[in-house]
C-alpha cells in the first residue's frame, strides 16, 4: 500500500508515519507544505527519511497562502467570534489541496493525516480532500482511528530516539504566517493565564520597549502593498509585520471558541500582523463605504469567515460572498497610521483618495451648515414611523 502523509514533522504526524510502516506496511510517502511554519521546518525532510519515509516532498507554498488566502481575509476582516483571524482554518484547504496533487501524481492508494477526533482540523482536510481526490484513493486518520494520545506519541517516538521539544510535551501547537495557536495542557484551565513559555511571537506587554512604535499601511483595493511608503513583498510584509509588533507585545489573543464539532475550548493565539491589518483595513472601510455597505460588509464578512471556519472552502456561496467582497474592496485605497504601544495597537490617521469625509462639511465654523428649518424637516421626517408606532400602542412611556 502506497500513503501520502502530509508531514508537518511534529508529534503527531511523526507517530503516524512509524505506526503506517508498522502496522500496515505501507510505503510511505511524506509531504510539508511550507506555508510559513518556520520552527517546524527545520530538519522536517532529515526526520521523515529517519523515520521511515520512502520519499519526501517539501512545496513552498507561502506566496500562494499569502496572495489567494490571507489577503481575501483582510479584505473580509476575518476574524471567526470576533477574534481569531484563521490562519490555521485559512492554511488547511492548501495544505490538503498540495497533499491530493501529490497522491494523484504518485499514484498512491491513501491519504492520510494527522488530525484528532475532536478537532476542527479533521473536517478541513477530509473535505478539501474529498475536493481534489480521485475517486479510489482513501483518506486515513490514524489518530482518529487509534485513538491515538499525545502520551502514547511521545513513548513511541522515544523508542525511535526523536527527542520531543519540551514546549510541544506541554501544548498543541500550530503555526503559520498568519496565526500561532497554542492549545491544550494548563490552557485547558480556562480562567488561569497561559505562562510565558506558551508564547514564541510577542513578548509579554510589560516586557516591550518604553517607546511607541508607529507604522503607516498603504492598501491598495484592500490589500497591503506598502510599509512605511516602501513596497514590500507579501511574504516579507506579513513576516516584518509579525516581528516588529510581536517585540511591542502586540499580537496575544485568548478566547473561548465555538468548535465545529460542537465543543468549547480554550485558545490562545499569537497573530501581530493578521490583528494589525485587518484592523487598518476596516478603519479604512469605515472613511471609504456608505453607512449601509459598512452594515452590509460586515454580515458578509462575517458569514466569509465562519464558511472558512467550518472547513468550507469550497462552498460556492464563498464565491457570492468574495463577489461583494471584491467589489466594495475597490475603494478601500488609502493609507492608515497605527501607533502601537506596549501591546496596544490603535489608529492613529487615515487618508484615502475615496474618502466619503469632508472636513468641508463637517467643520462647525466654516462652510456648509443646515437652516433651522432644514434640520427640523429632516429631523421630522426621520422618526416619523417611530412617534407614529409610539401613539398607535399608546406607550407613551419609554
Ligand atoms: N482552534 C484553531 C482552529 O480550529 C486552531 C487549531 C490548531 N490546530 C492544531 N492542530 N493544533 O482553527
Amino acid at each position: 500500500m502506497k500513503v501520502v502523509l502530509a508531514y508537518s514533522g511534529g508529534l503527531d504526524t511523526s507517530t503516524i508515519l512509524v505506526l503506517l510502516k508498522k502496522r500496515y506496511n505501507a510505503d510511505v510517502i511524506t509531504v510539508t507544505v511550507d506555508v510559513g511554519q518556520e520552527d517546524e521546518m527545520k530538519g522536517v525532510e532529515e526526520r521523515a527519511y529517519e523515520l521511515g519515509a520512502s520519499k519526501h516532498y517539501t512545496i513552498d507554498a507561502k506566496k500562494e497562502f499569502v496572495e489567494e488566502y490571507i489577503f481575501r481575509a483582510v479584505k473580509a476582516n476575518a476574524l471567526y467570534e470576533g477574534k481569531y483571524p484563521l490562519g490555521t482554518a485559512l492554511a488547511r484547504p492548501l495544505i490538503a489541496k498540495k497533499v491530493a496533487e501529490i497522491a494523484i501524481q504518485e499514484n498512491a492508494d491513501a491519504v492520510a493525516h494527522g488530525c484528532t477526533g475532536k478537532g476542527n482540523d479533521q473536517v478541513r482536510f477530509d473535505l478539501t480532500l474529498k475536493a481534489f481526490l480521485k475517486p479510489g484513493i482513501k483518506i486515513m486518520a490514524p489518530v482518529r482511528e487509534l485513538k491515538l494520545t499525545r502520551n502514547m506519541d511521545i513513548k513511541i517516538l522515544s523508542e525511535y530516539g526523536y527527542k520531543v521539544p519540551e514546549v510541544h510535551k506541554k501544548y498543541s501547537i500550530d503555526e503559520n504566517l498568519w496565526s500561532r495557536s497554542i492549545e491544550g495542557g494548563e490552557l485547558d484551565n480556562p480562567i488561569a493565564e497561559p505562562g510565558d513559555e506558551a508564547f514564541a511571537w510577542t513578548v509579554s506587554p510589560e516586557k516591550a520597549p518604553d517607546t511607541s512604535l508607529y507604522l503607516s499601511i498603504e492598501f491598495d483595493e484592500g490589500v497591503p502593498k506598502k510599509i512605511n511608503d516602501e513596497k514590500v513583498h507579501p511574504v516579507e510584509m506579513i513576516k516584518k509585520l509579525n516581528t516588529v509588533l510581536g517585540l511591542h507585545g502586540f499580537g496575544r489573543i485568548d478566547l473561548i471558541e465555538s468548535r465545529i464539532v460542537g465543543l468549547k475550548s480554550r485558545e490562545v493565539y499569537e497573530a501581530p500582523a493578521a490583528l494589525a491589518l485587518i484592523e487598518a483595513h476596516q478603519d479604512l472601510e469605515r472613511m471609504v463605504l456608505t453607512p449601509r455597505e459598512l452594515r452590509f460588509k460586515r454580515y458578509i464578512d462575517e458569514m466569509w469567515s465562519d464558511l472558512v471556519y467550518q472547513g468550507l472552502w469550497m462552498d460556492p456561496m464563498r464565491s457570492h460572498l468574495e463577489n461583494v467582497i471584491n467589489s466594495m474592496n475597490r475603494y478601500v485605497t488609502g493609507v492608515v497610521r497605527v501607533k502601537v504601544f506596549k501591546g496596544s495597537l490603535i489608529v492613529v490617521g487615515r487618508e484615502s483618495p475615496y474618502s466619503l469625509y469632508s472636513r468641508e462639511l463637517i467643520d462647525y465654523n466654516t462652510g456648509w451648515y443646515p437652516s433651522d428649518e432644514e434640520a427640523r424637516g429632516f429631523i421630522t421626517v426621520h422618526g416619523l414611523y417611530a412617534l407614529t408606532a409610539l401613539k398607535v400602542r399608546n406607550q407613551n412611556q419609554l
